[in-house]
């Protein structure tokens, strides 16, 4: 059956995903599969943009079959010949005997070295040639060692479409969605992007700079790439990208620390050496036992930061194997512009530290500290000076850190502000001896840096005047495992006539306001800076002064406590008329619920009640 999904009036994507692969070309672990794109137009004449894996030619040839409906196909240009495209072109000449195919001078050469069927009838391009099949006109630019030589992409002048052959592709199959922008790009497919581009063209940025600057003589709004979803948006901010990569400017001032280590004393250095730098203020340190990790994400780690440190055992006299074709496939991959540092361990004789030092003197523009560690077996105490000198080489090389203005003594986990969802929370607040909490259902982050958080508190809730008062709260972030008996205990019954929060040694917060554990996965303690009348609700704009997380169950959306907190109203025993609360389930018996009606239990008001049905 044919999977196509529809990408402008005329433009289909006719291409498939595997997810079955566990090597894409036999090297790259792709844990997240890939997807094989081919993009068919049906204009006047008919034209397919490359062919795909055999591994998807079953529904490849279903969709382009749907997308014709019977139409002859005309035109297939083939942008790229490496088989994870082309294995299936001479069965589409099979299937389309009238097809013409339009590519290289060099593409011709490998369609002849792959296939046996007659290629009297290839049209070859140059750069600049262009091809009308009615509204569309295509011009054809040569993009050579972008991933092979025989390379070109396709323009579409008429719709400013580049397909742009391997070019801004990705790792990861499509799940549904085509378009980049349907799908949180950054979190979802970035990495594999960077892992598809550093590893696949890494080596060729000179190449990949040429096609950038033809690429940003022409209006682009939308780019097809041979693998992952379609750009239609924010293409500058993957452009970009591309830059970064291709000139081998470091994405992010950070550390990754690769090391191999046999009986673990190296590796408990490459510890030791992420924890100093921790403590000095680098936040961004990766590390990676290349015995367990594949080399293609070493790269791709490698062209991401800005610093590494290399740290290997000595075997077999050399370096240990593992790191050995890491470094090498790092040097083939052309890296440059990092700073490097190289950490050697060697029980009777050790050689892998200078040996590392030779390989990654082959790569341009890096800086290979001086400064390393050398140990017999195991780090000594009265090593500690030379890994203190390393560390202090490598931070005194990256930017500072920015300065965030709290006190020495408080404590930001960062992590605890991804806990934060449209969901439910517990404000707690302090006023002298008195603690309060009520229940909250918008608090979210603002800024980064300065780490603020905002949240929005009805001024009919006790803890509100508190928090106008005192000028500080906690947000408790409700986790799963949160009853409905909590949401009735916060929130259905206020502070001014209730202790909320009773007993002797409550845990709390440098702020001396109790934070709320066991129905919570974390907290975040404000200091607000900024407050704003809204009528019903006042809000609250806080410094972040404080925040831990507690434990990773997830956090209670406002979807999840409607479908799995909130008890359901049980079916009266016989009909009532009247009203029930949409919020808590209260009931209000009477034909009319009175404009001005608050409800009794969680104060909301008319509006949030729904008719008896
Ligand atoms: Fe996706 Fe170079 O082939």
């Amino acid at each position: 059956m044919h999977c196509v999904k529809q990408i402008t009036s005329d433009m289909y994507w006719v291409g498939g995903s595997d997810r079955r692969l566990a090597l894409f070309e036999n090297v790259y672990p792709i844990p997240a599969g890939v997807s094989y794109n081919a993009y068919l137009v049906l204009d006047e004449q008919t034209v397919l943009f490359d062919t795909v894996d055999r591994a998807v030619s079953e529904v490849f040839f279903e969709n382009i079959a749907h997308v014709l409906g019977g139409r002859k196909l005309d035109y297939v240009v083939v942008n790229h010949m490496e088989p994870d495209h082309a294995a299936t072109l001479q069965e589409l000449t099979l299937r389309y005997p009238d097809v013409q195919i339009v590519t290289s001078a060099k593409a011709l050469q490998m369609i002849r070295n792959y296939f046996t069927f007659d290629t009297a009838g290839i049209r070859t391009v140059k750069e600049g040639d262009t091809l009308c099949t009615g509204r569309h006109t295509y011009a054809f630019v040569m993009a050579p060692m972008v991933h092979w030589p025989e390379v070109m992409v396709s323009y579409d002048t008429t719709d400013k479409i580049l397909y742009s052959a391997d070019a801004f592709g990705t790792f990861g199959a499509l799940n549904g969605n085509i378009f980049a922008d349907e799908v949180n790009f950054e979190t979802e497919y970035l990495a594999e992007a960077r892992r598809y581009y550093t590893n696949i063209v890494g080596k060729y940025g000179t190449q990949v700079q040429a096609l950038l600057k033809k690429a940003a003589a022409i209006d682009i709004q939308m780019i097809a790439p041979l693998h992952g979803p379609v750009w239609r948006k924010h293409i500058d901010w993957f452009v970009e990208k591309y830059q970064k990569w291709s000139t081998y400017t470091p994405e992010d001032d950070g550390v990754m620390i690769a090391y191999a280590s046999v009986y673990g004393h190296t590796e408990n250095l490459a510890n030791i050496i992420a924890s100093k730098l921790a403590d000095a203020g680098v936040r961004n340190v990766k590390m990676y036992d290349v015995s367990v990790t594949h080399p293609s994400y070493i790269i791709s780690e490698a062209f991401r930061v800005s610093h590494i440190v290399f740290a290997s055992t000595t075997y077999n006299a050399g370096i240990f194997v593992n790191m050995e074709n890491a470094l090498h496939d790092i040097v083939a991959h052309n890296l440059q512009k990092r700073t490097i540092a190289v950490v050697e361990n060697g029980s009777w004789a050790a050689t892998s530290g200078g040996l590392m030092r030779e390989l990654l003197g082959k790569l341009k523009n890096c800086t290979i500290l001086e400064e390393g560690v050398s140990i017999k077996s195991a780090l000594k105490p009265e090593q500690m000076d030379d890994v203190d000198a390393l560390v202090n080489a490598i931070v005194s090389t990256l930017p500072k850190p920015e300065v965030i203005e709290h006190k020495p003594s408080e404590v930001v986990e960062p992590n605890a502000m991804f806990k934060l969802s449209y969901g439910l929370f517990i404000l707690t607040a302090r006023d002298g001896k008195k603690d309060n909490g009520c229940i909250i259902n918008t608090a979210q982050q603002v800024t980064s840096q300065p780490n603020r958080i905002s949240i929005c508190v009805n001024k009919n809730n006790f803890t509100h005047d508190m928090i106008l008062k005192t000028g500080e709260f906690n947000v408790n972030i409700l986790s799963q495992d949160a009853t409905f008996d909590i949401f009735k205990w916060y929130g259905f019954q206020s502070g001014r006539d209730t202790e909320k929060i009773q007993g002797e040694k409550l845990p709390r917060a440098r702020n001396g306001i109790v934070y709320i554990e066991g129905c919570t996965n974390a907290f975040i303690a404000g200091k607000v800076v900024e407050s704003h009348d809204y009528g019903t609700h006042t809000l609250f704009v806080a410094d972040v002064i404080e925040a831990r997380v507690f434990n990773n169950v997830p956090s209670v959306t406002y979807a999840y406590y409607f479908a799995n907190i909130k008890p359901k109203p049980a079916a009266p025993a016989q009909k009532k008329v009247g009203w029930v609360c949409k919020i808590c389930g209260y009931v209000y018996e009477g034909e009319d619920l009175p404009a001005d009606f608050i409800c009794p239990l969680c104060k909301h008001p008319a509006s949030d009640f729904e008719k008896l049905k």
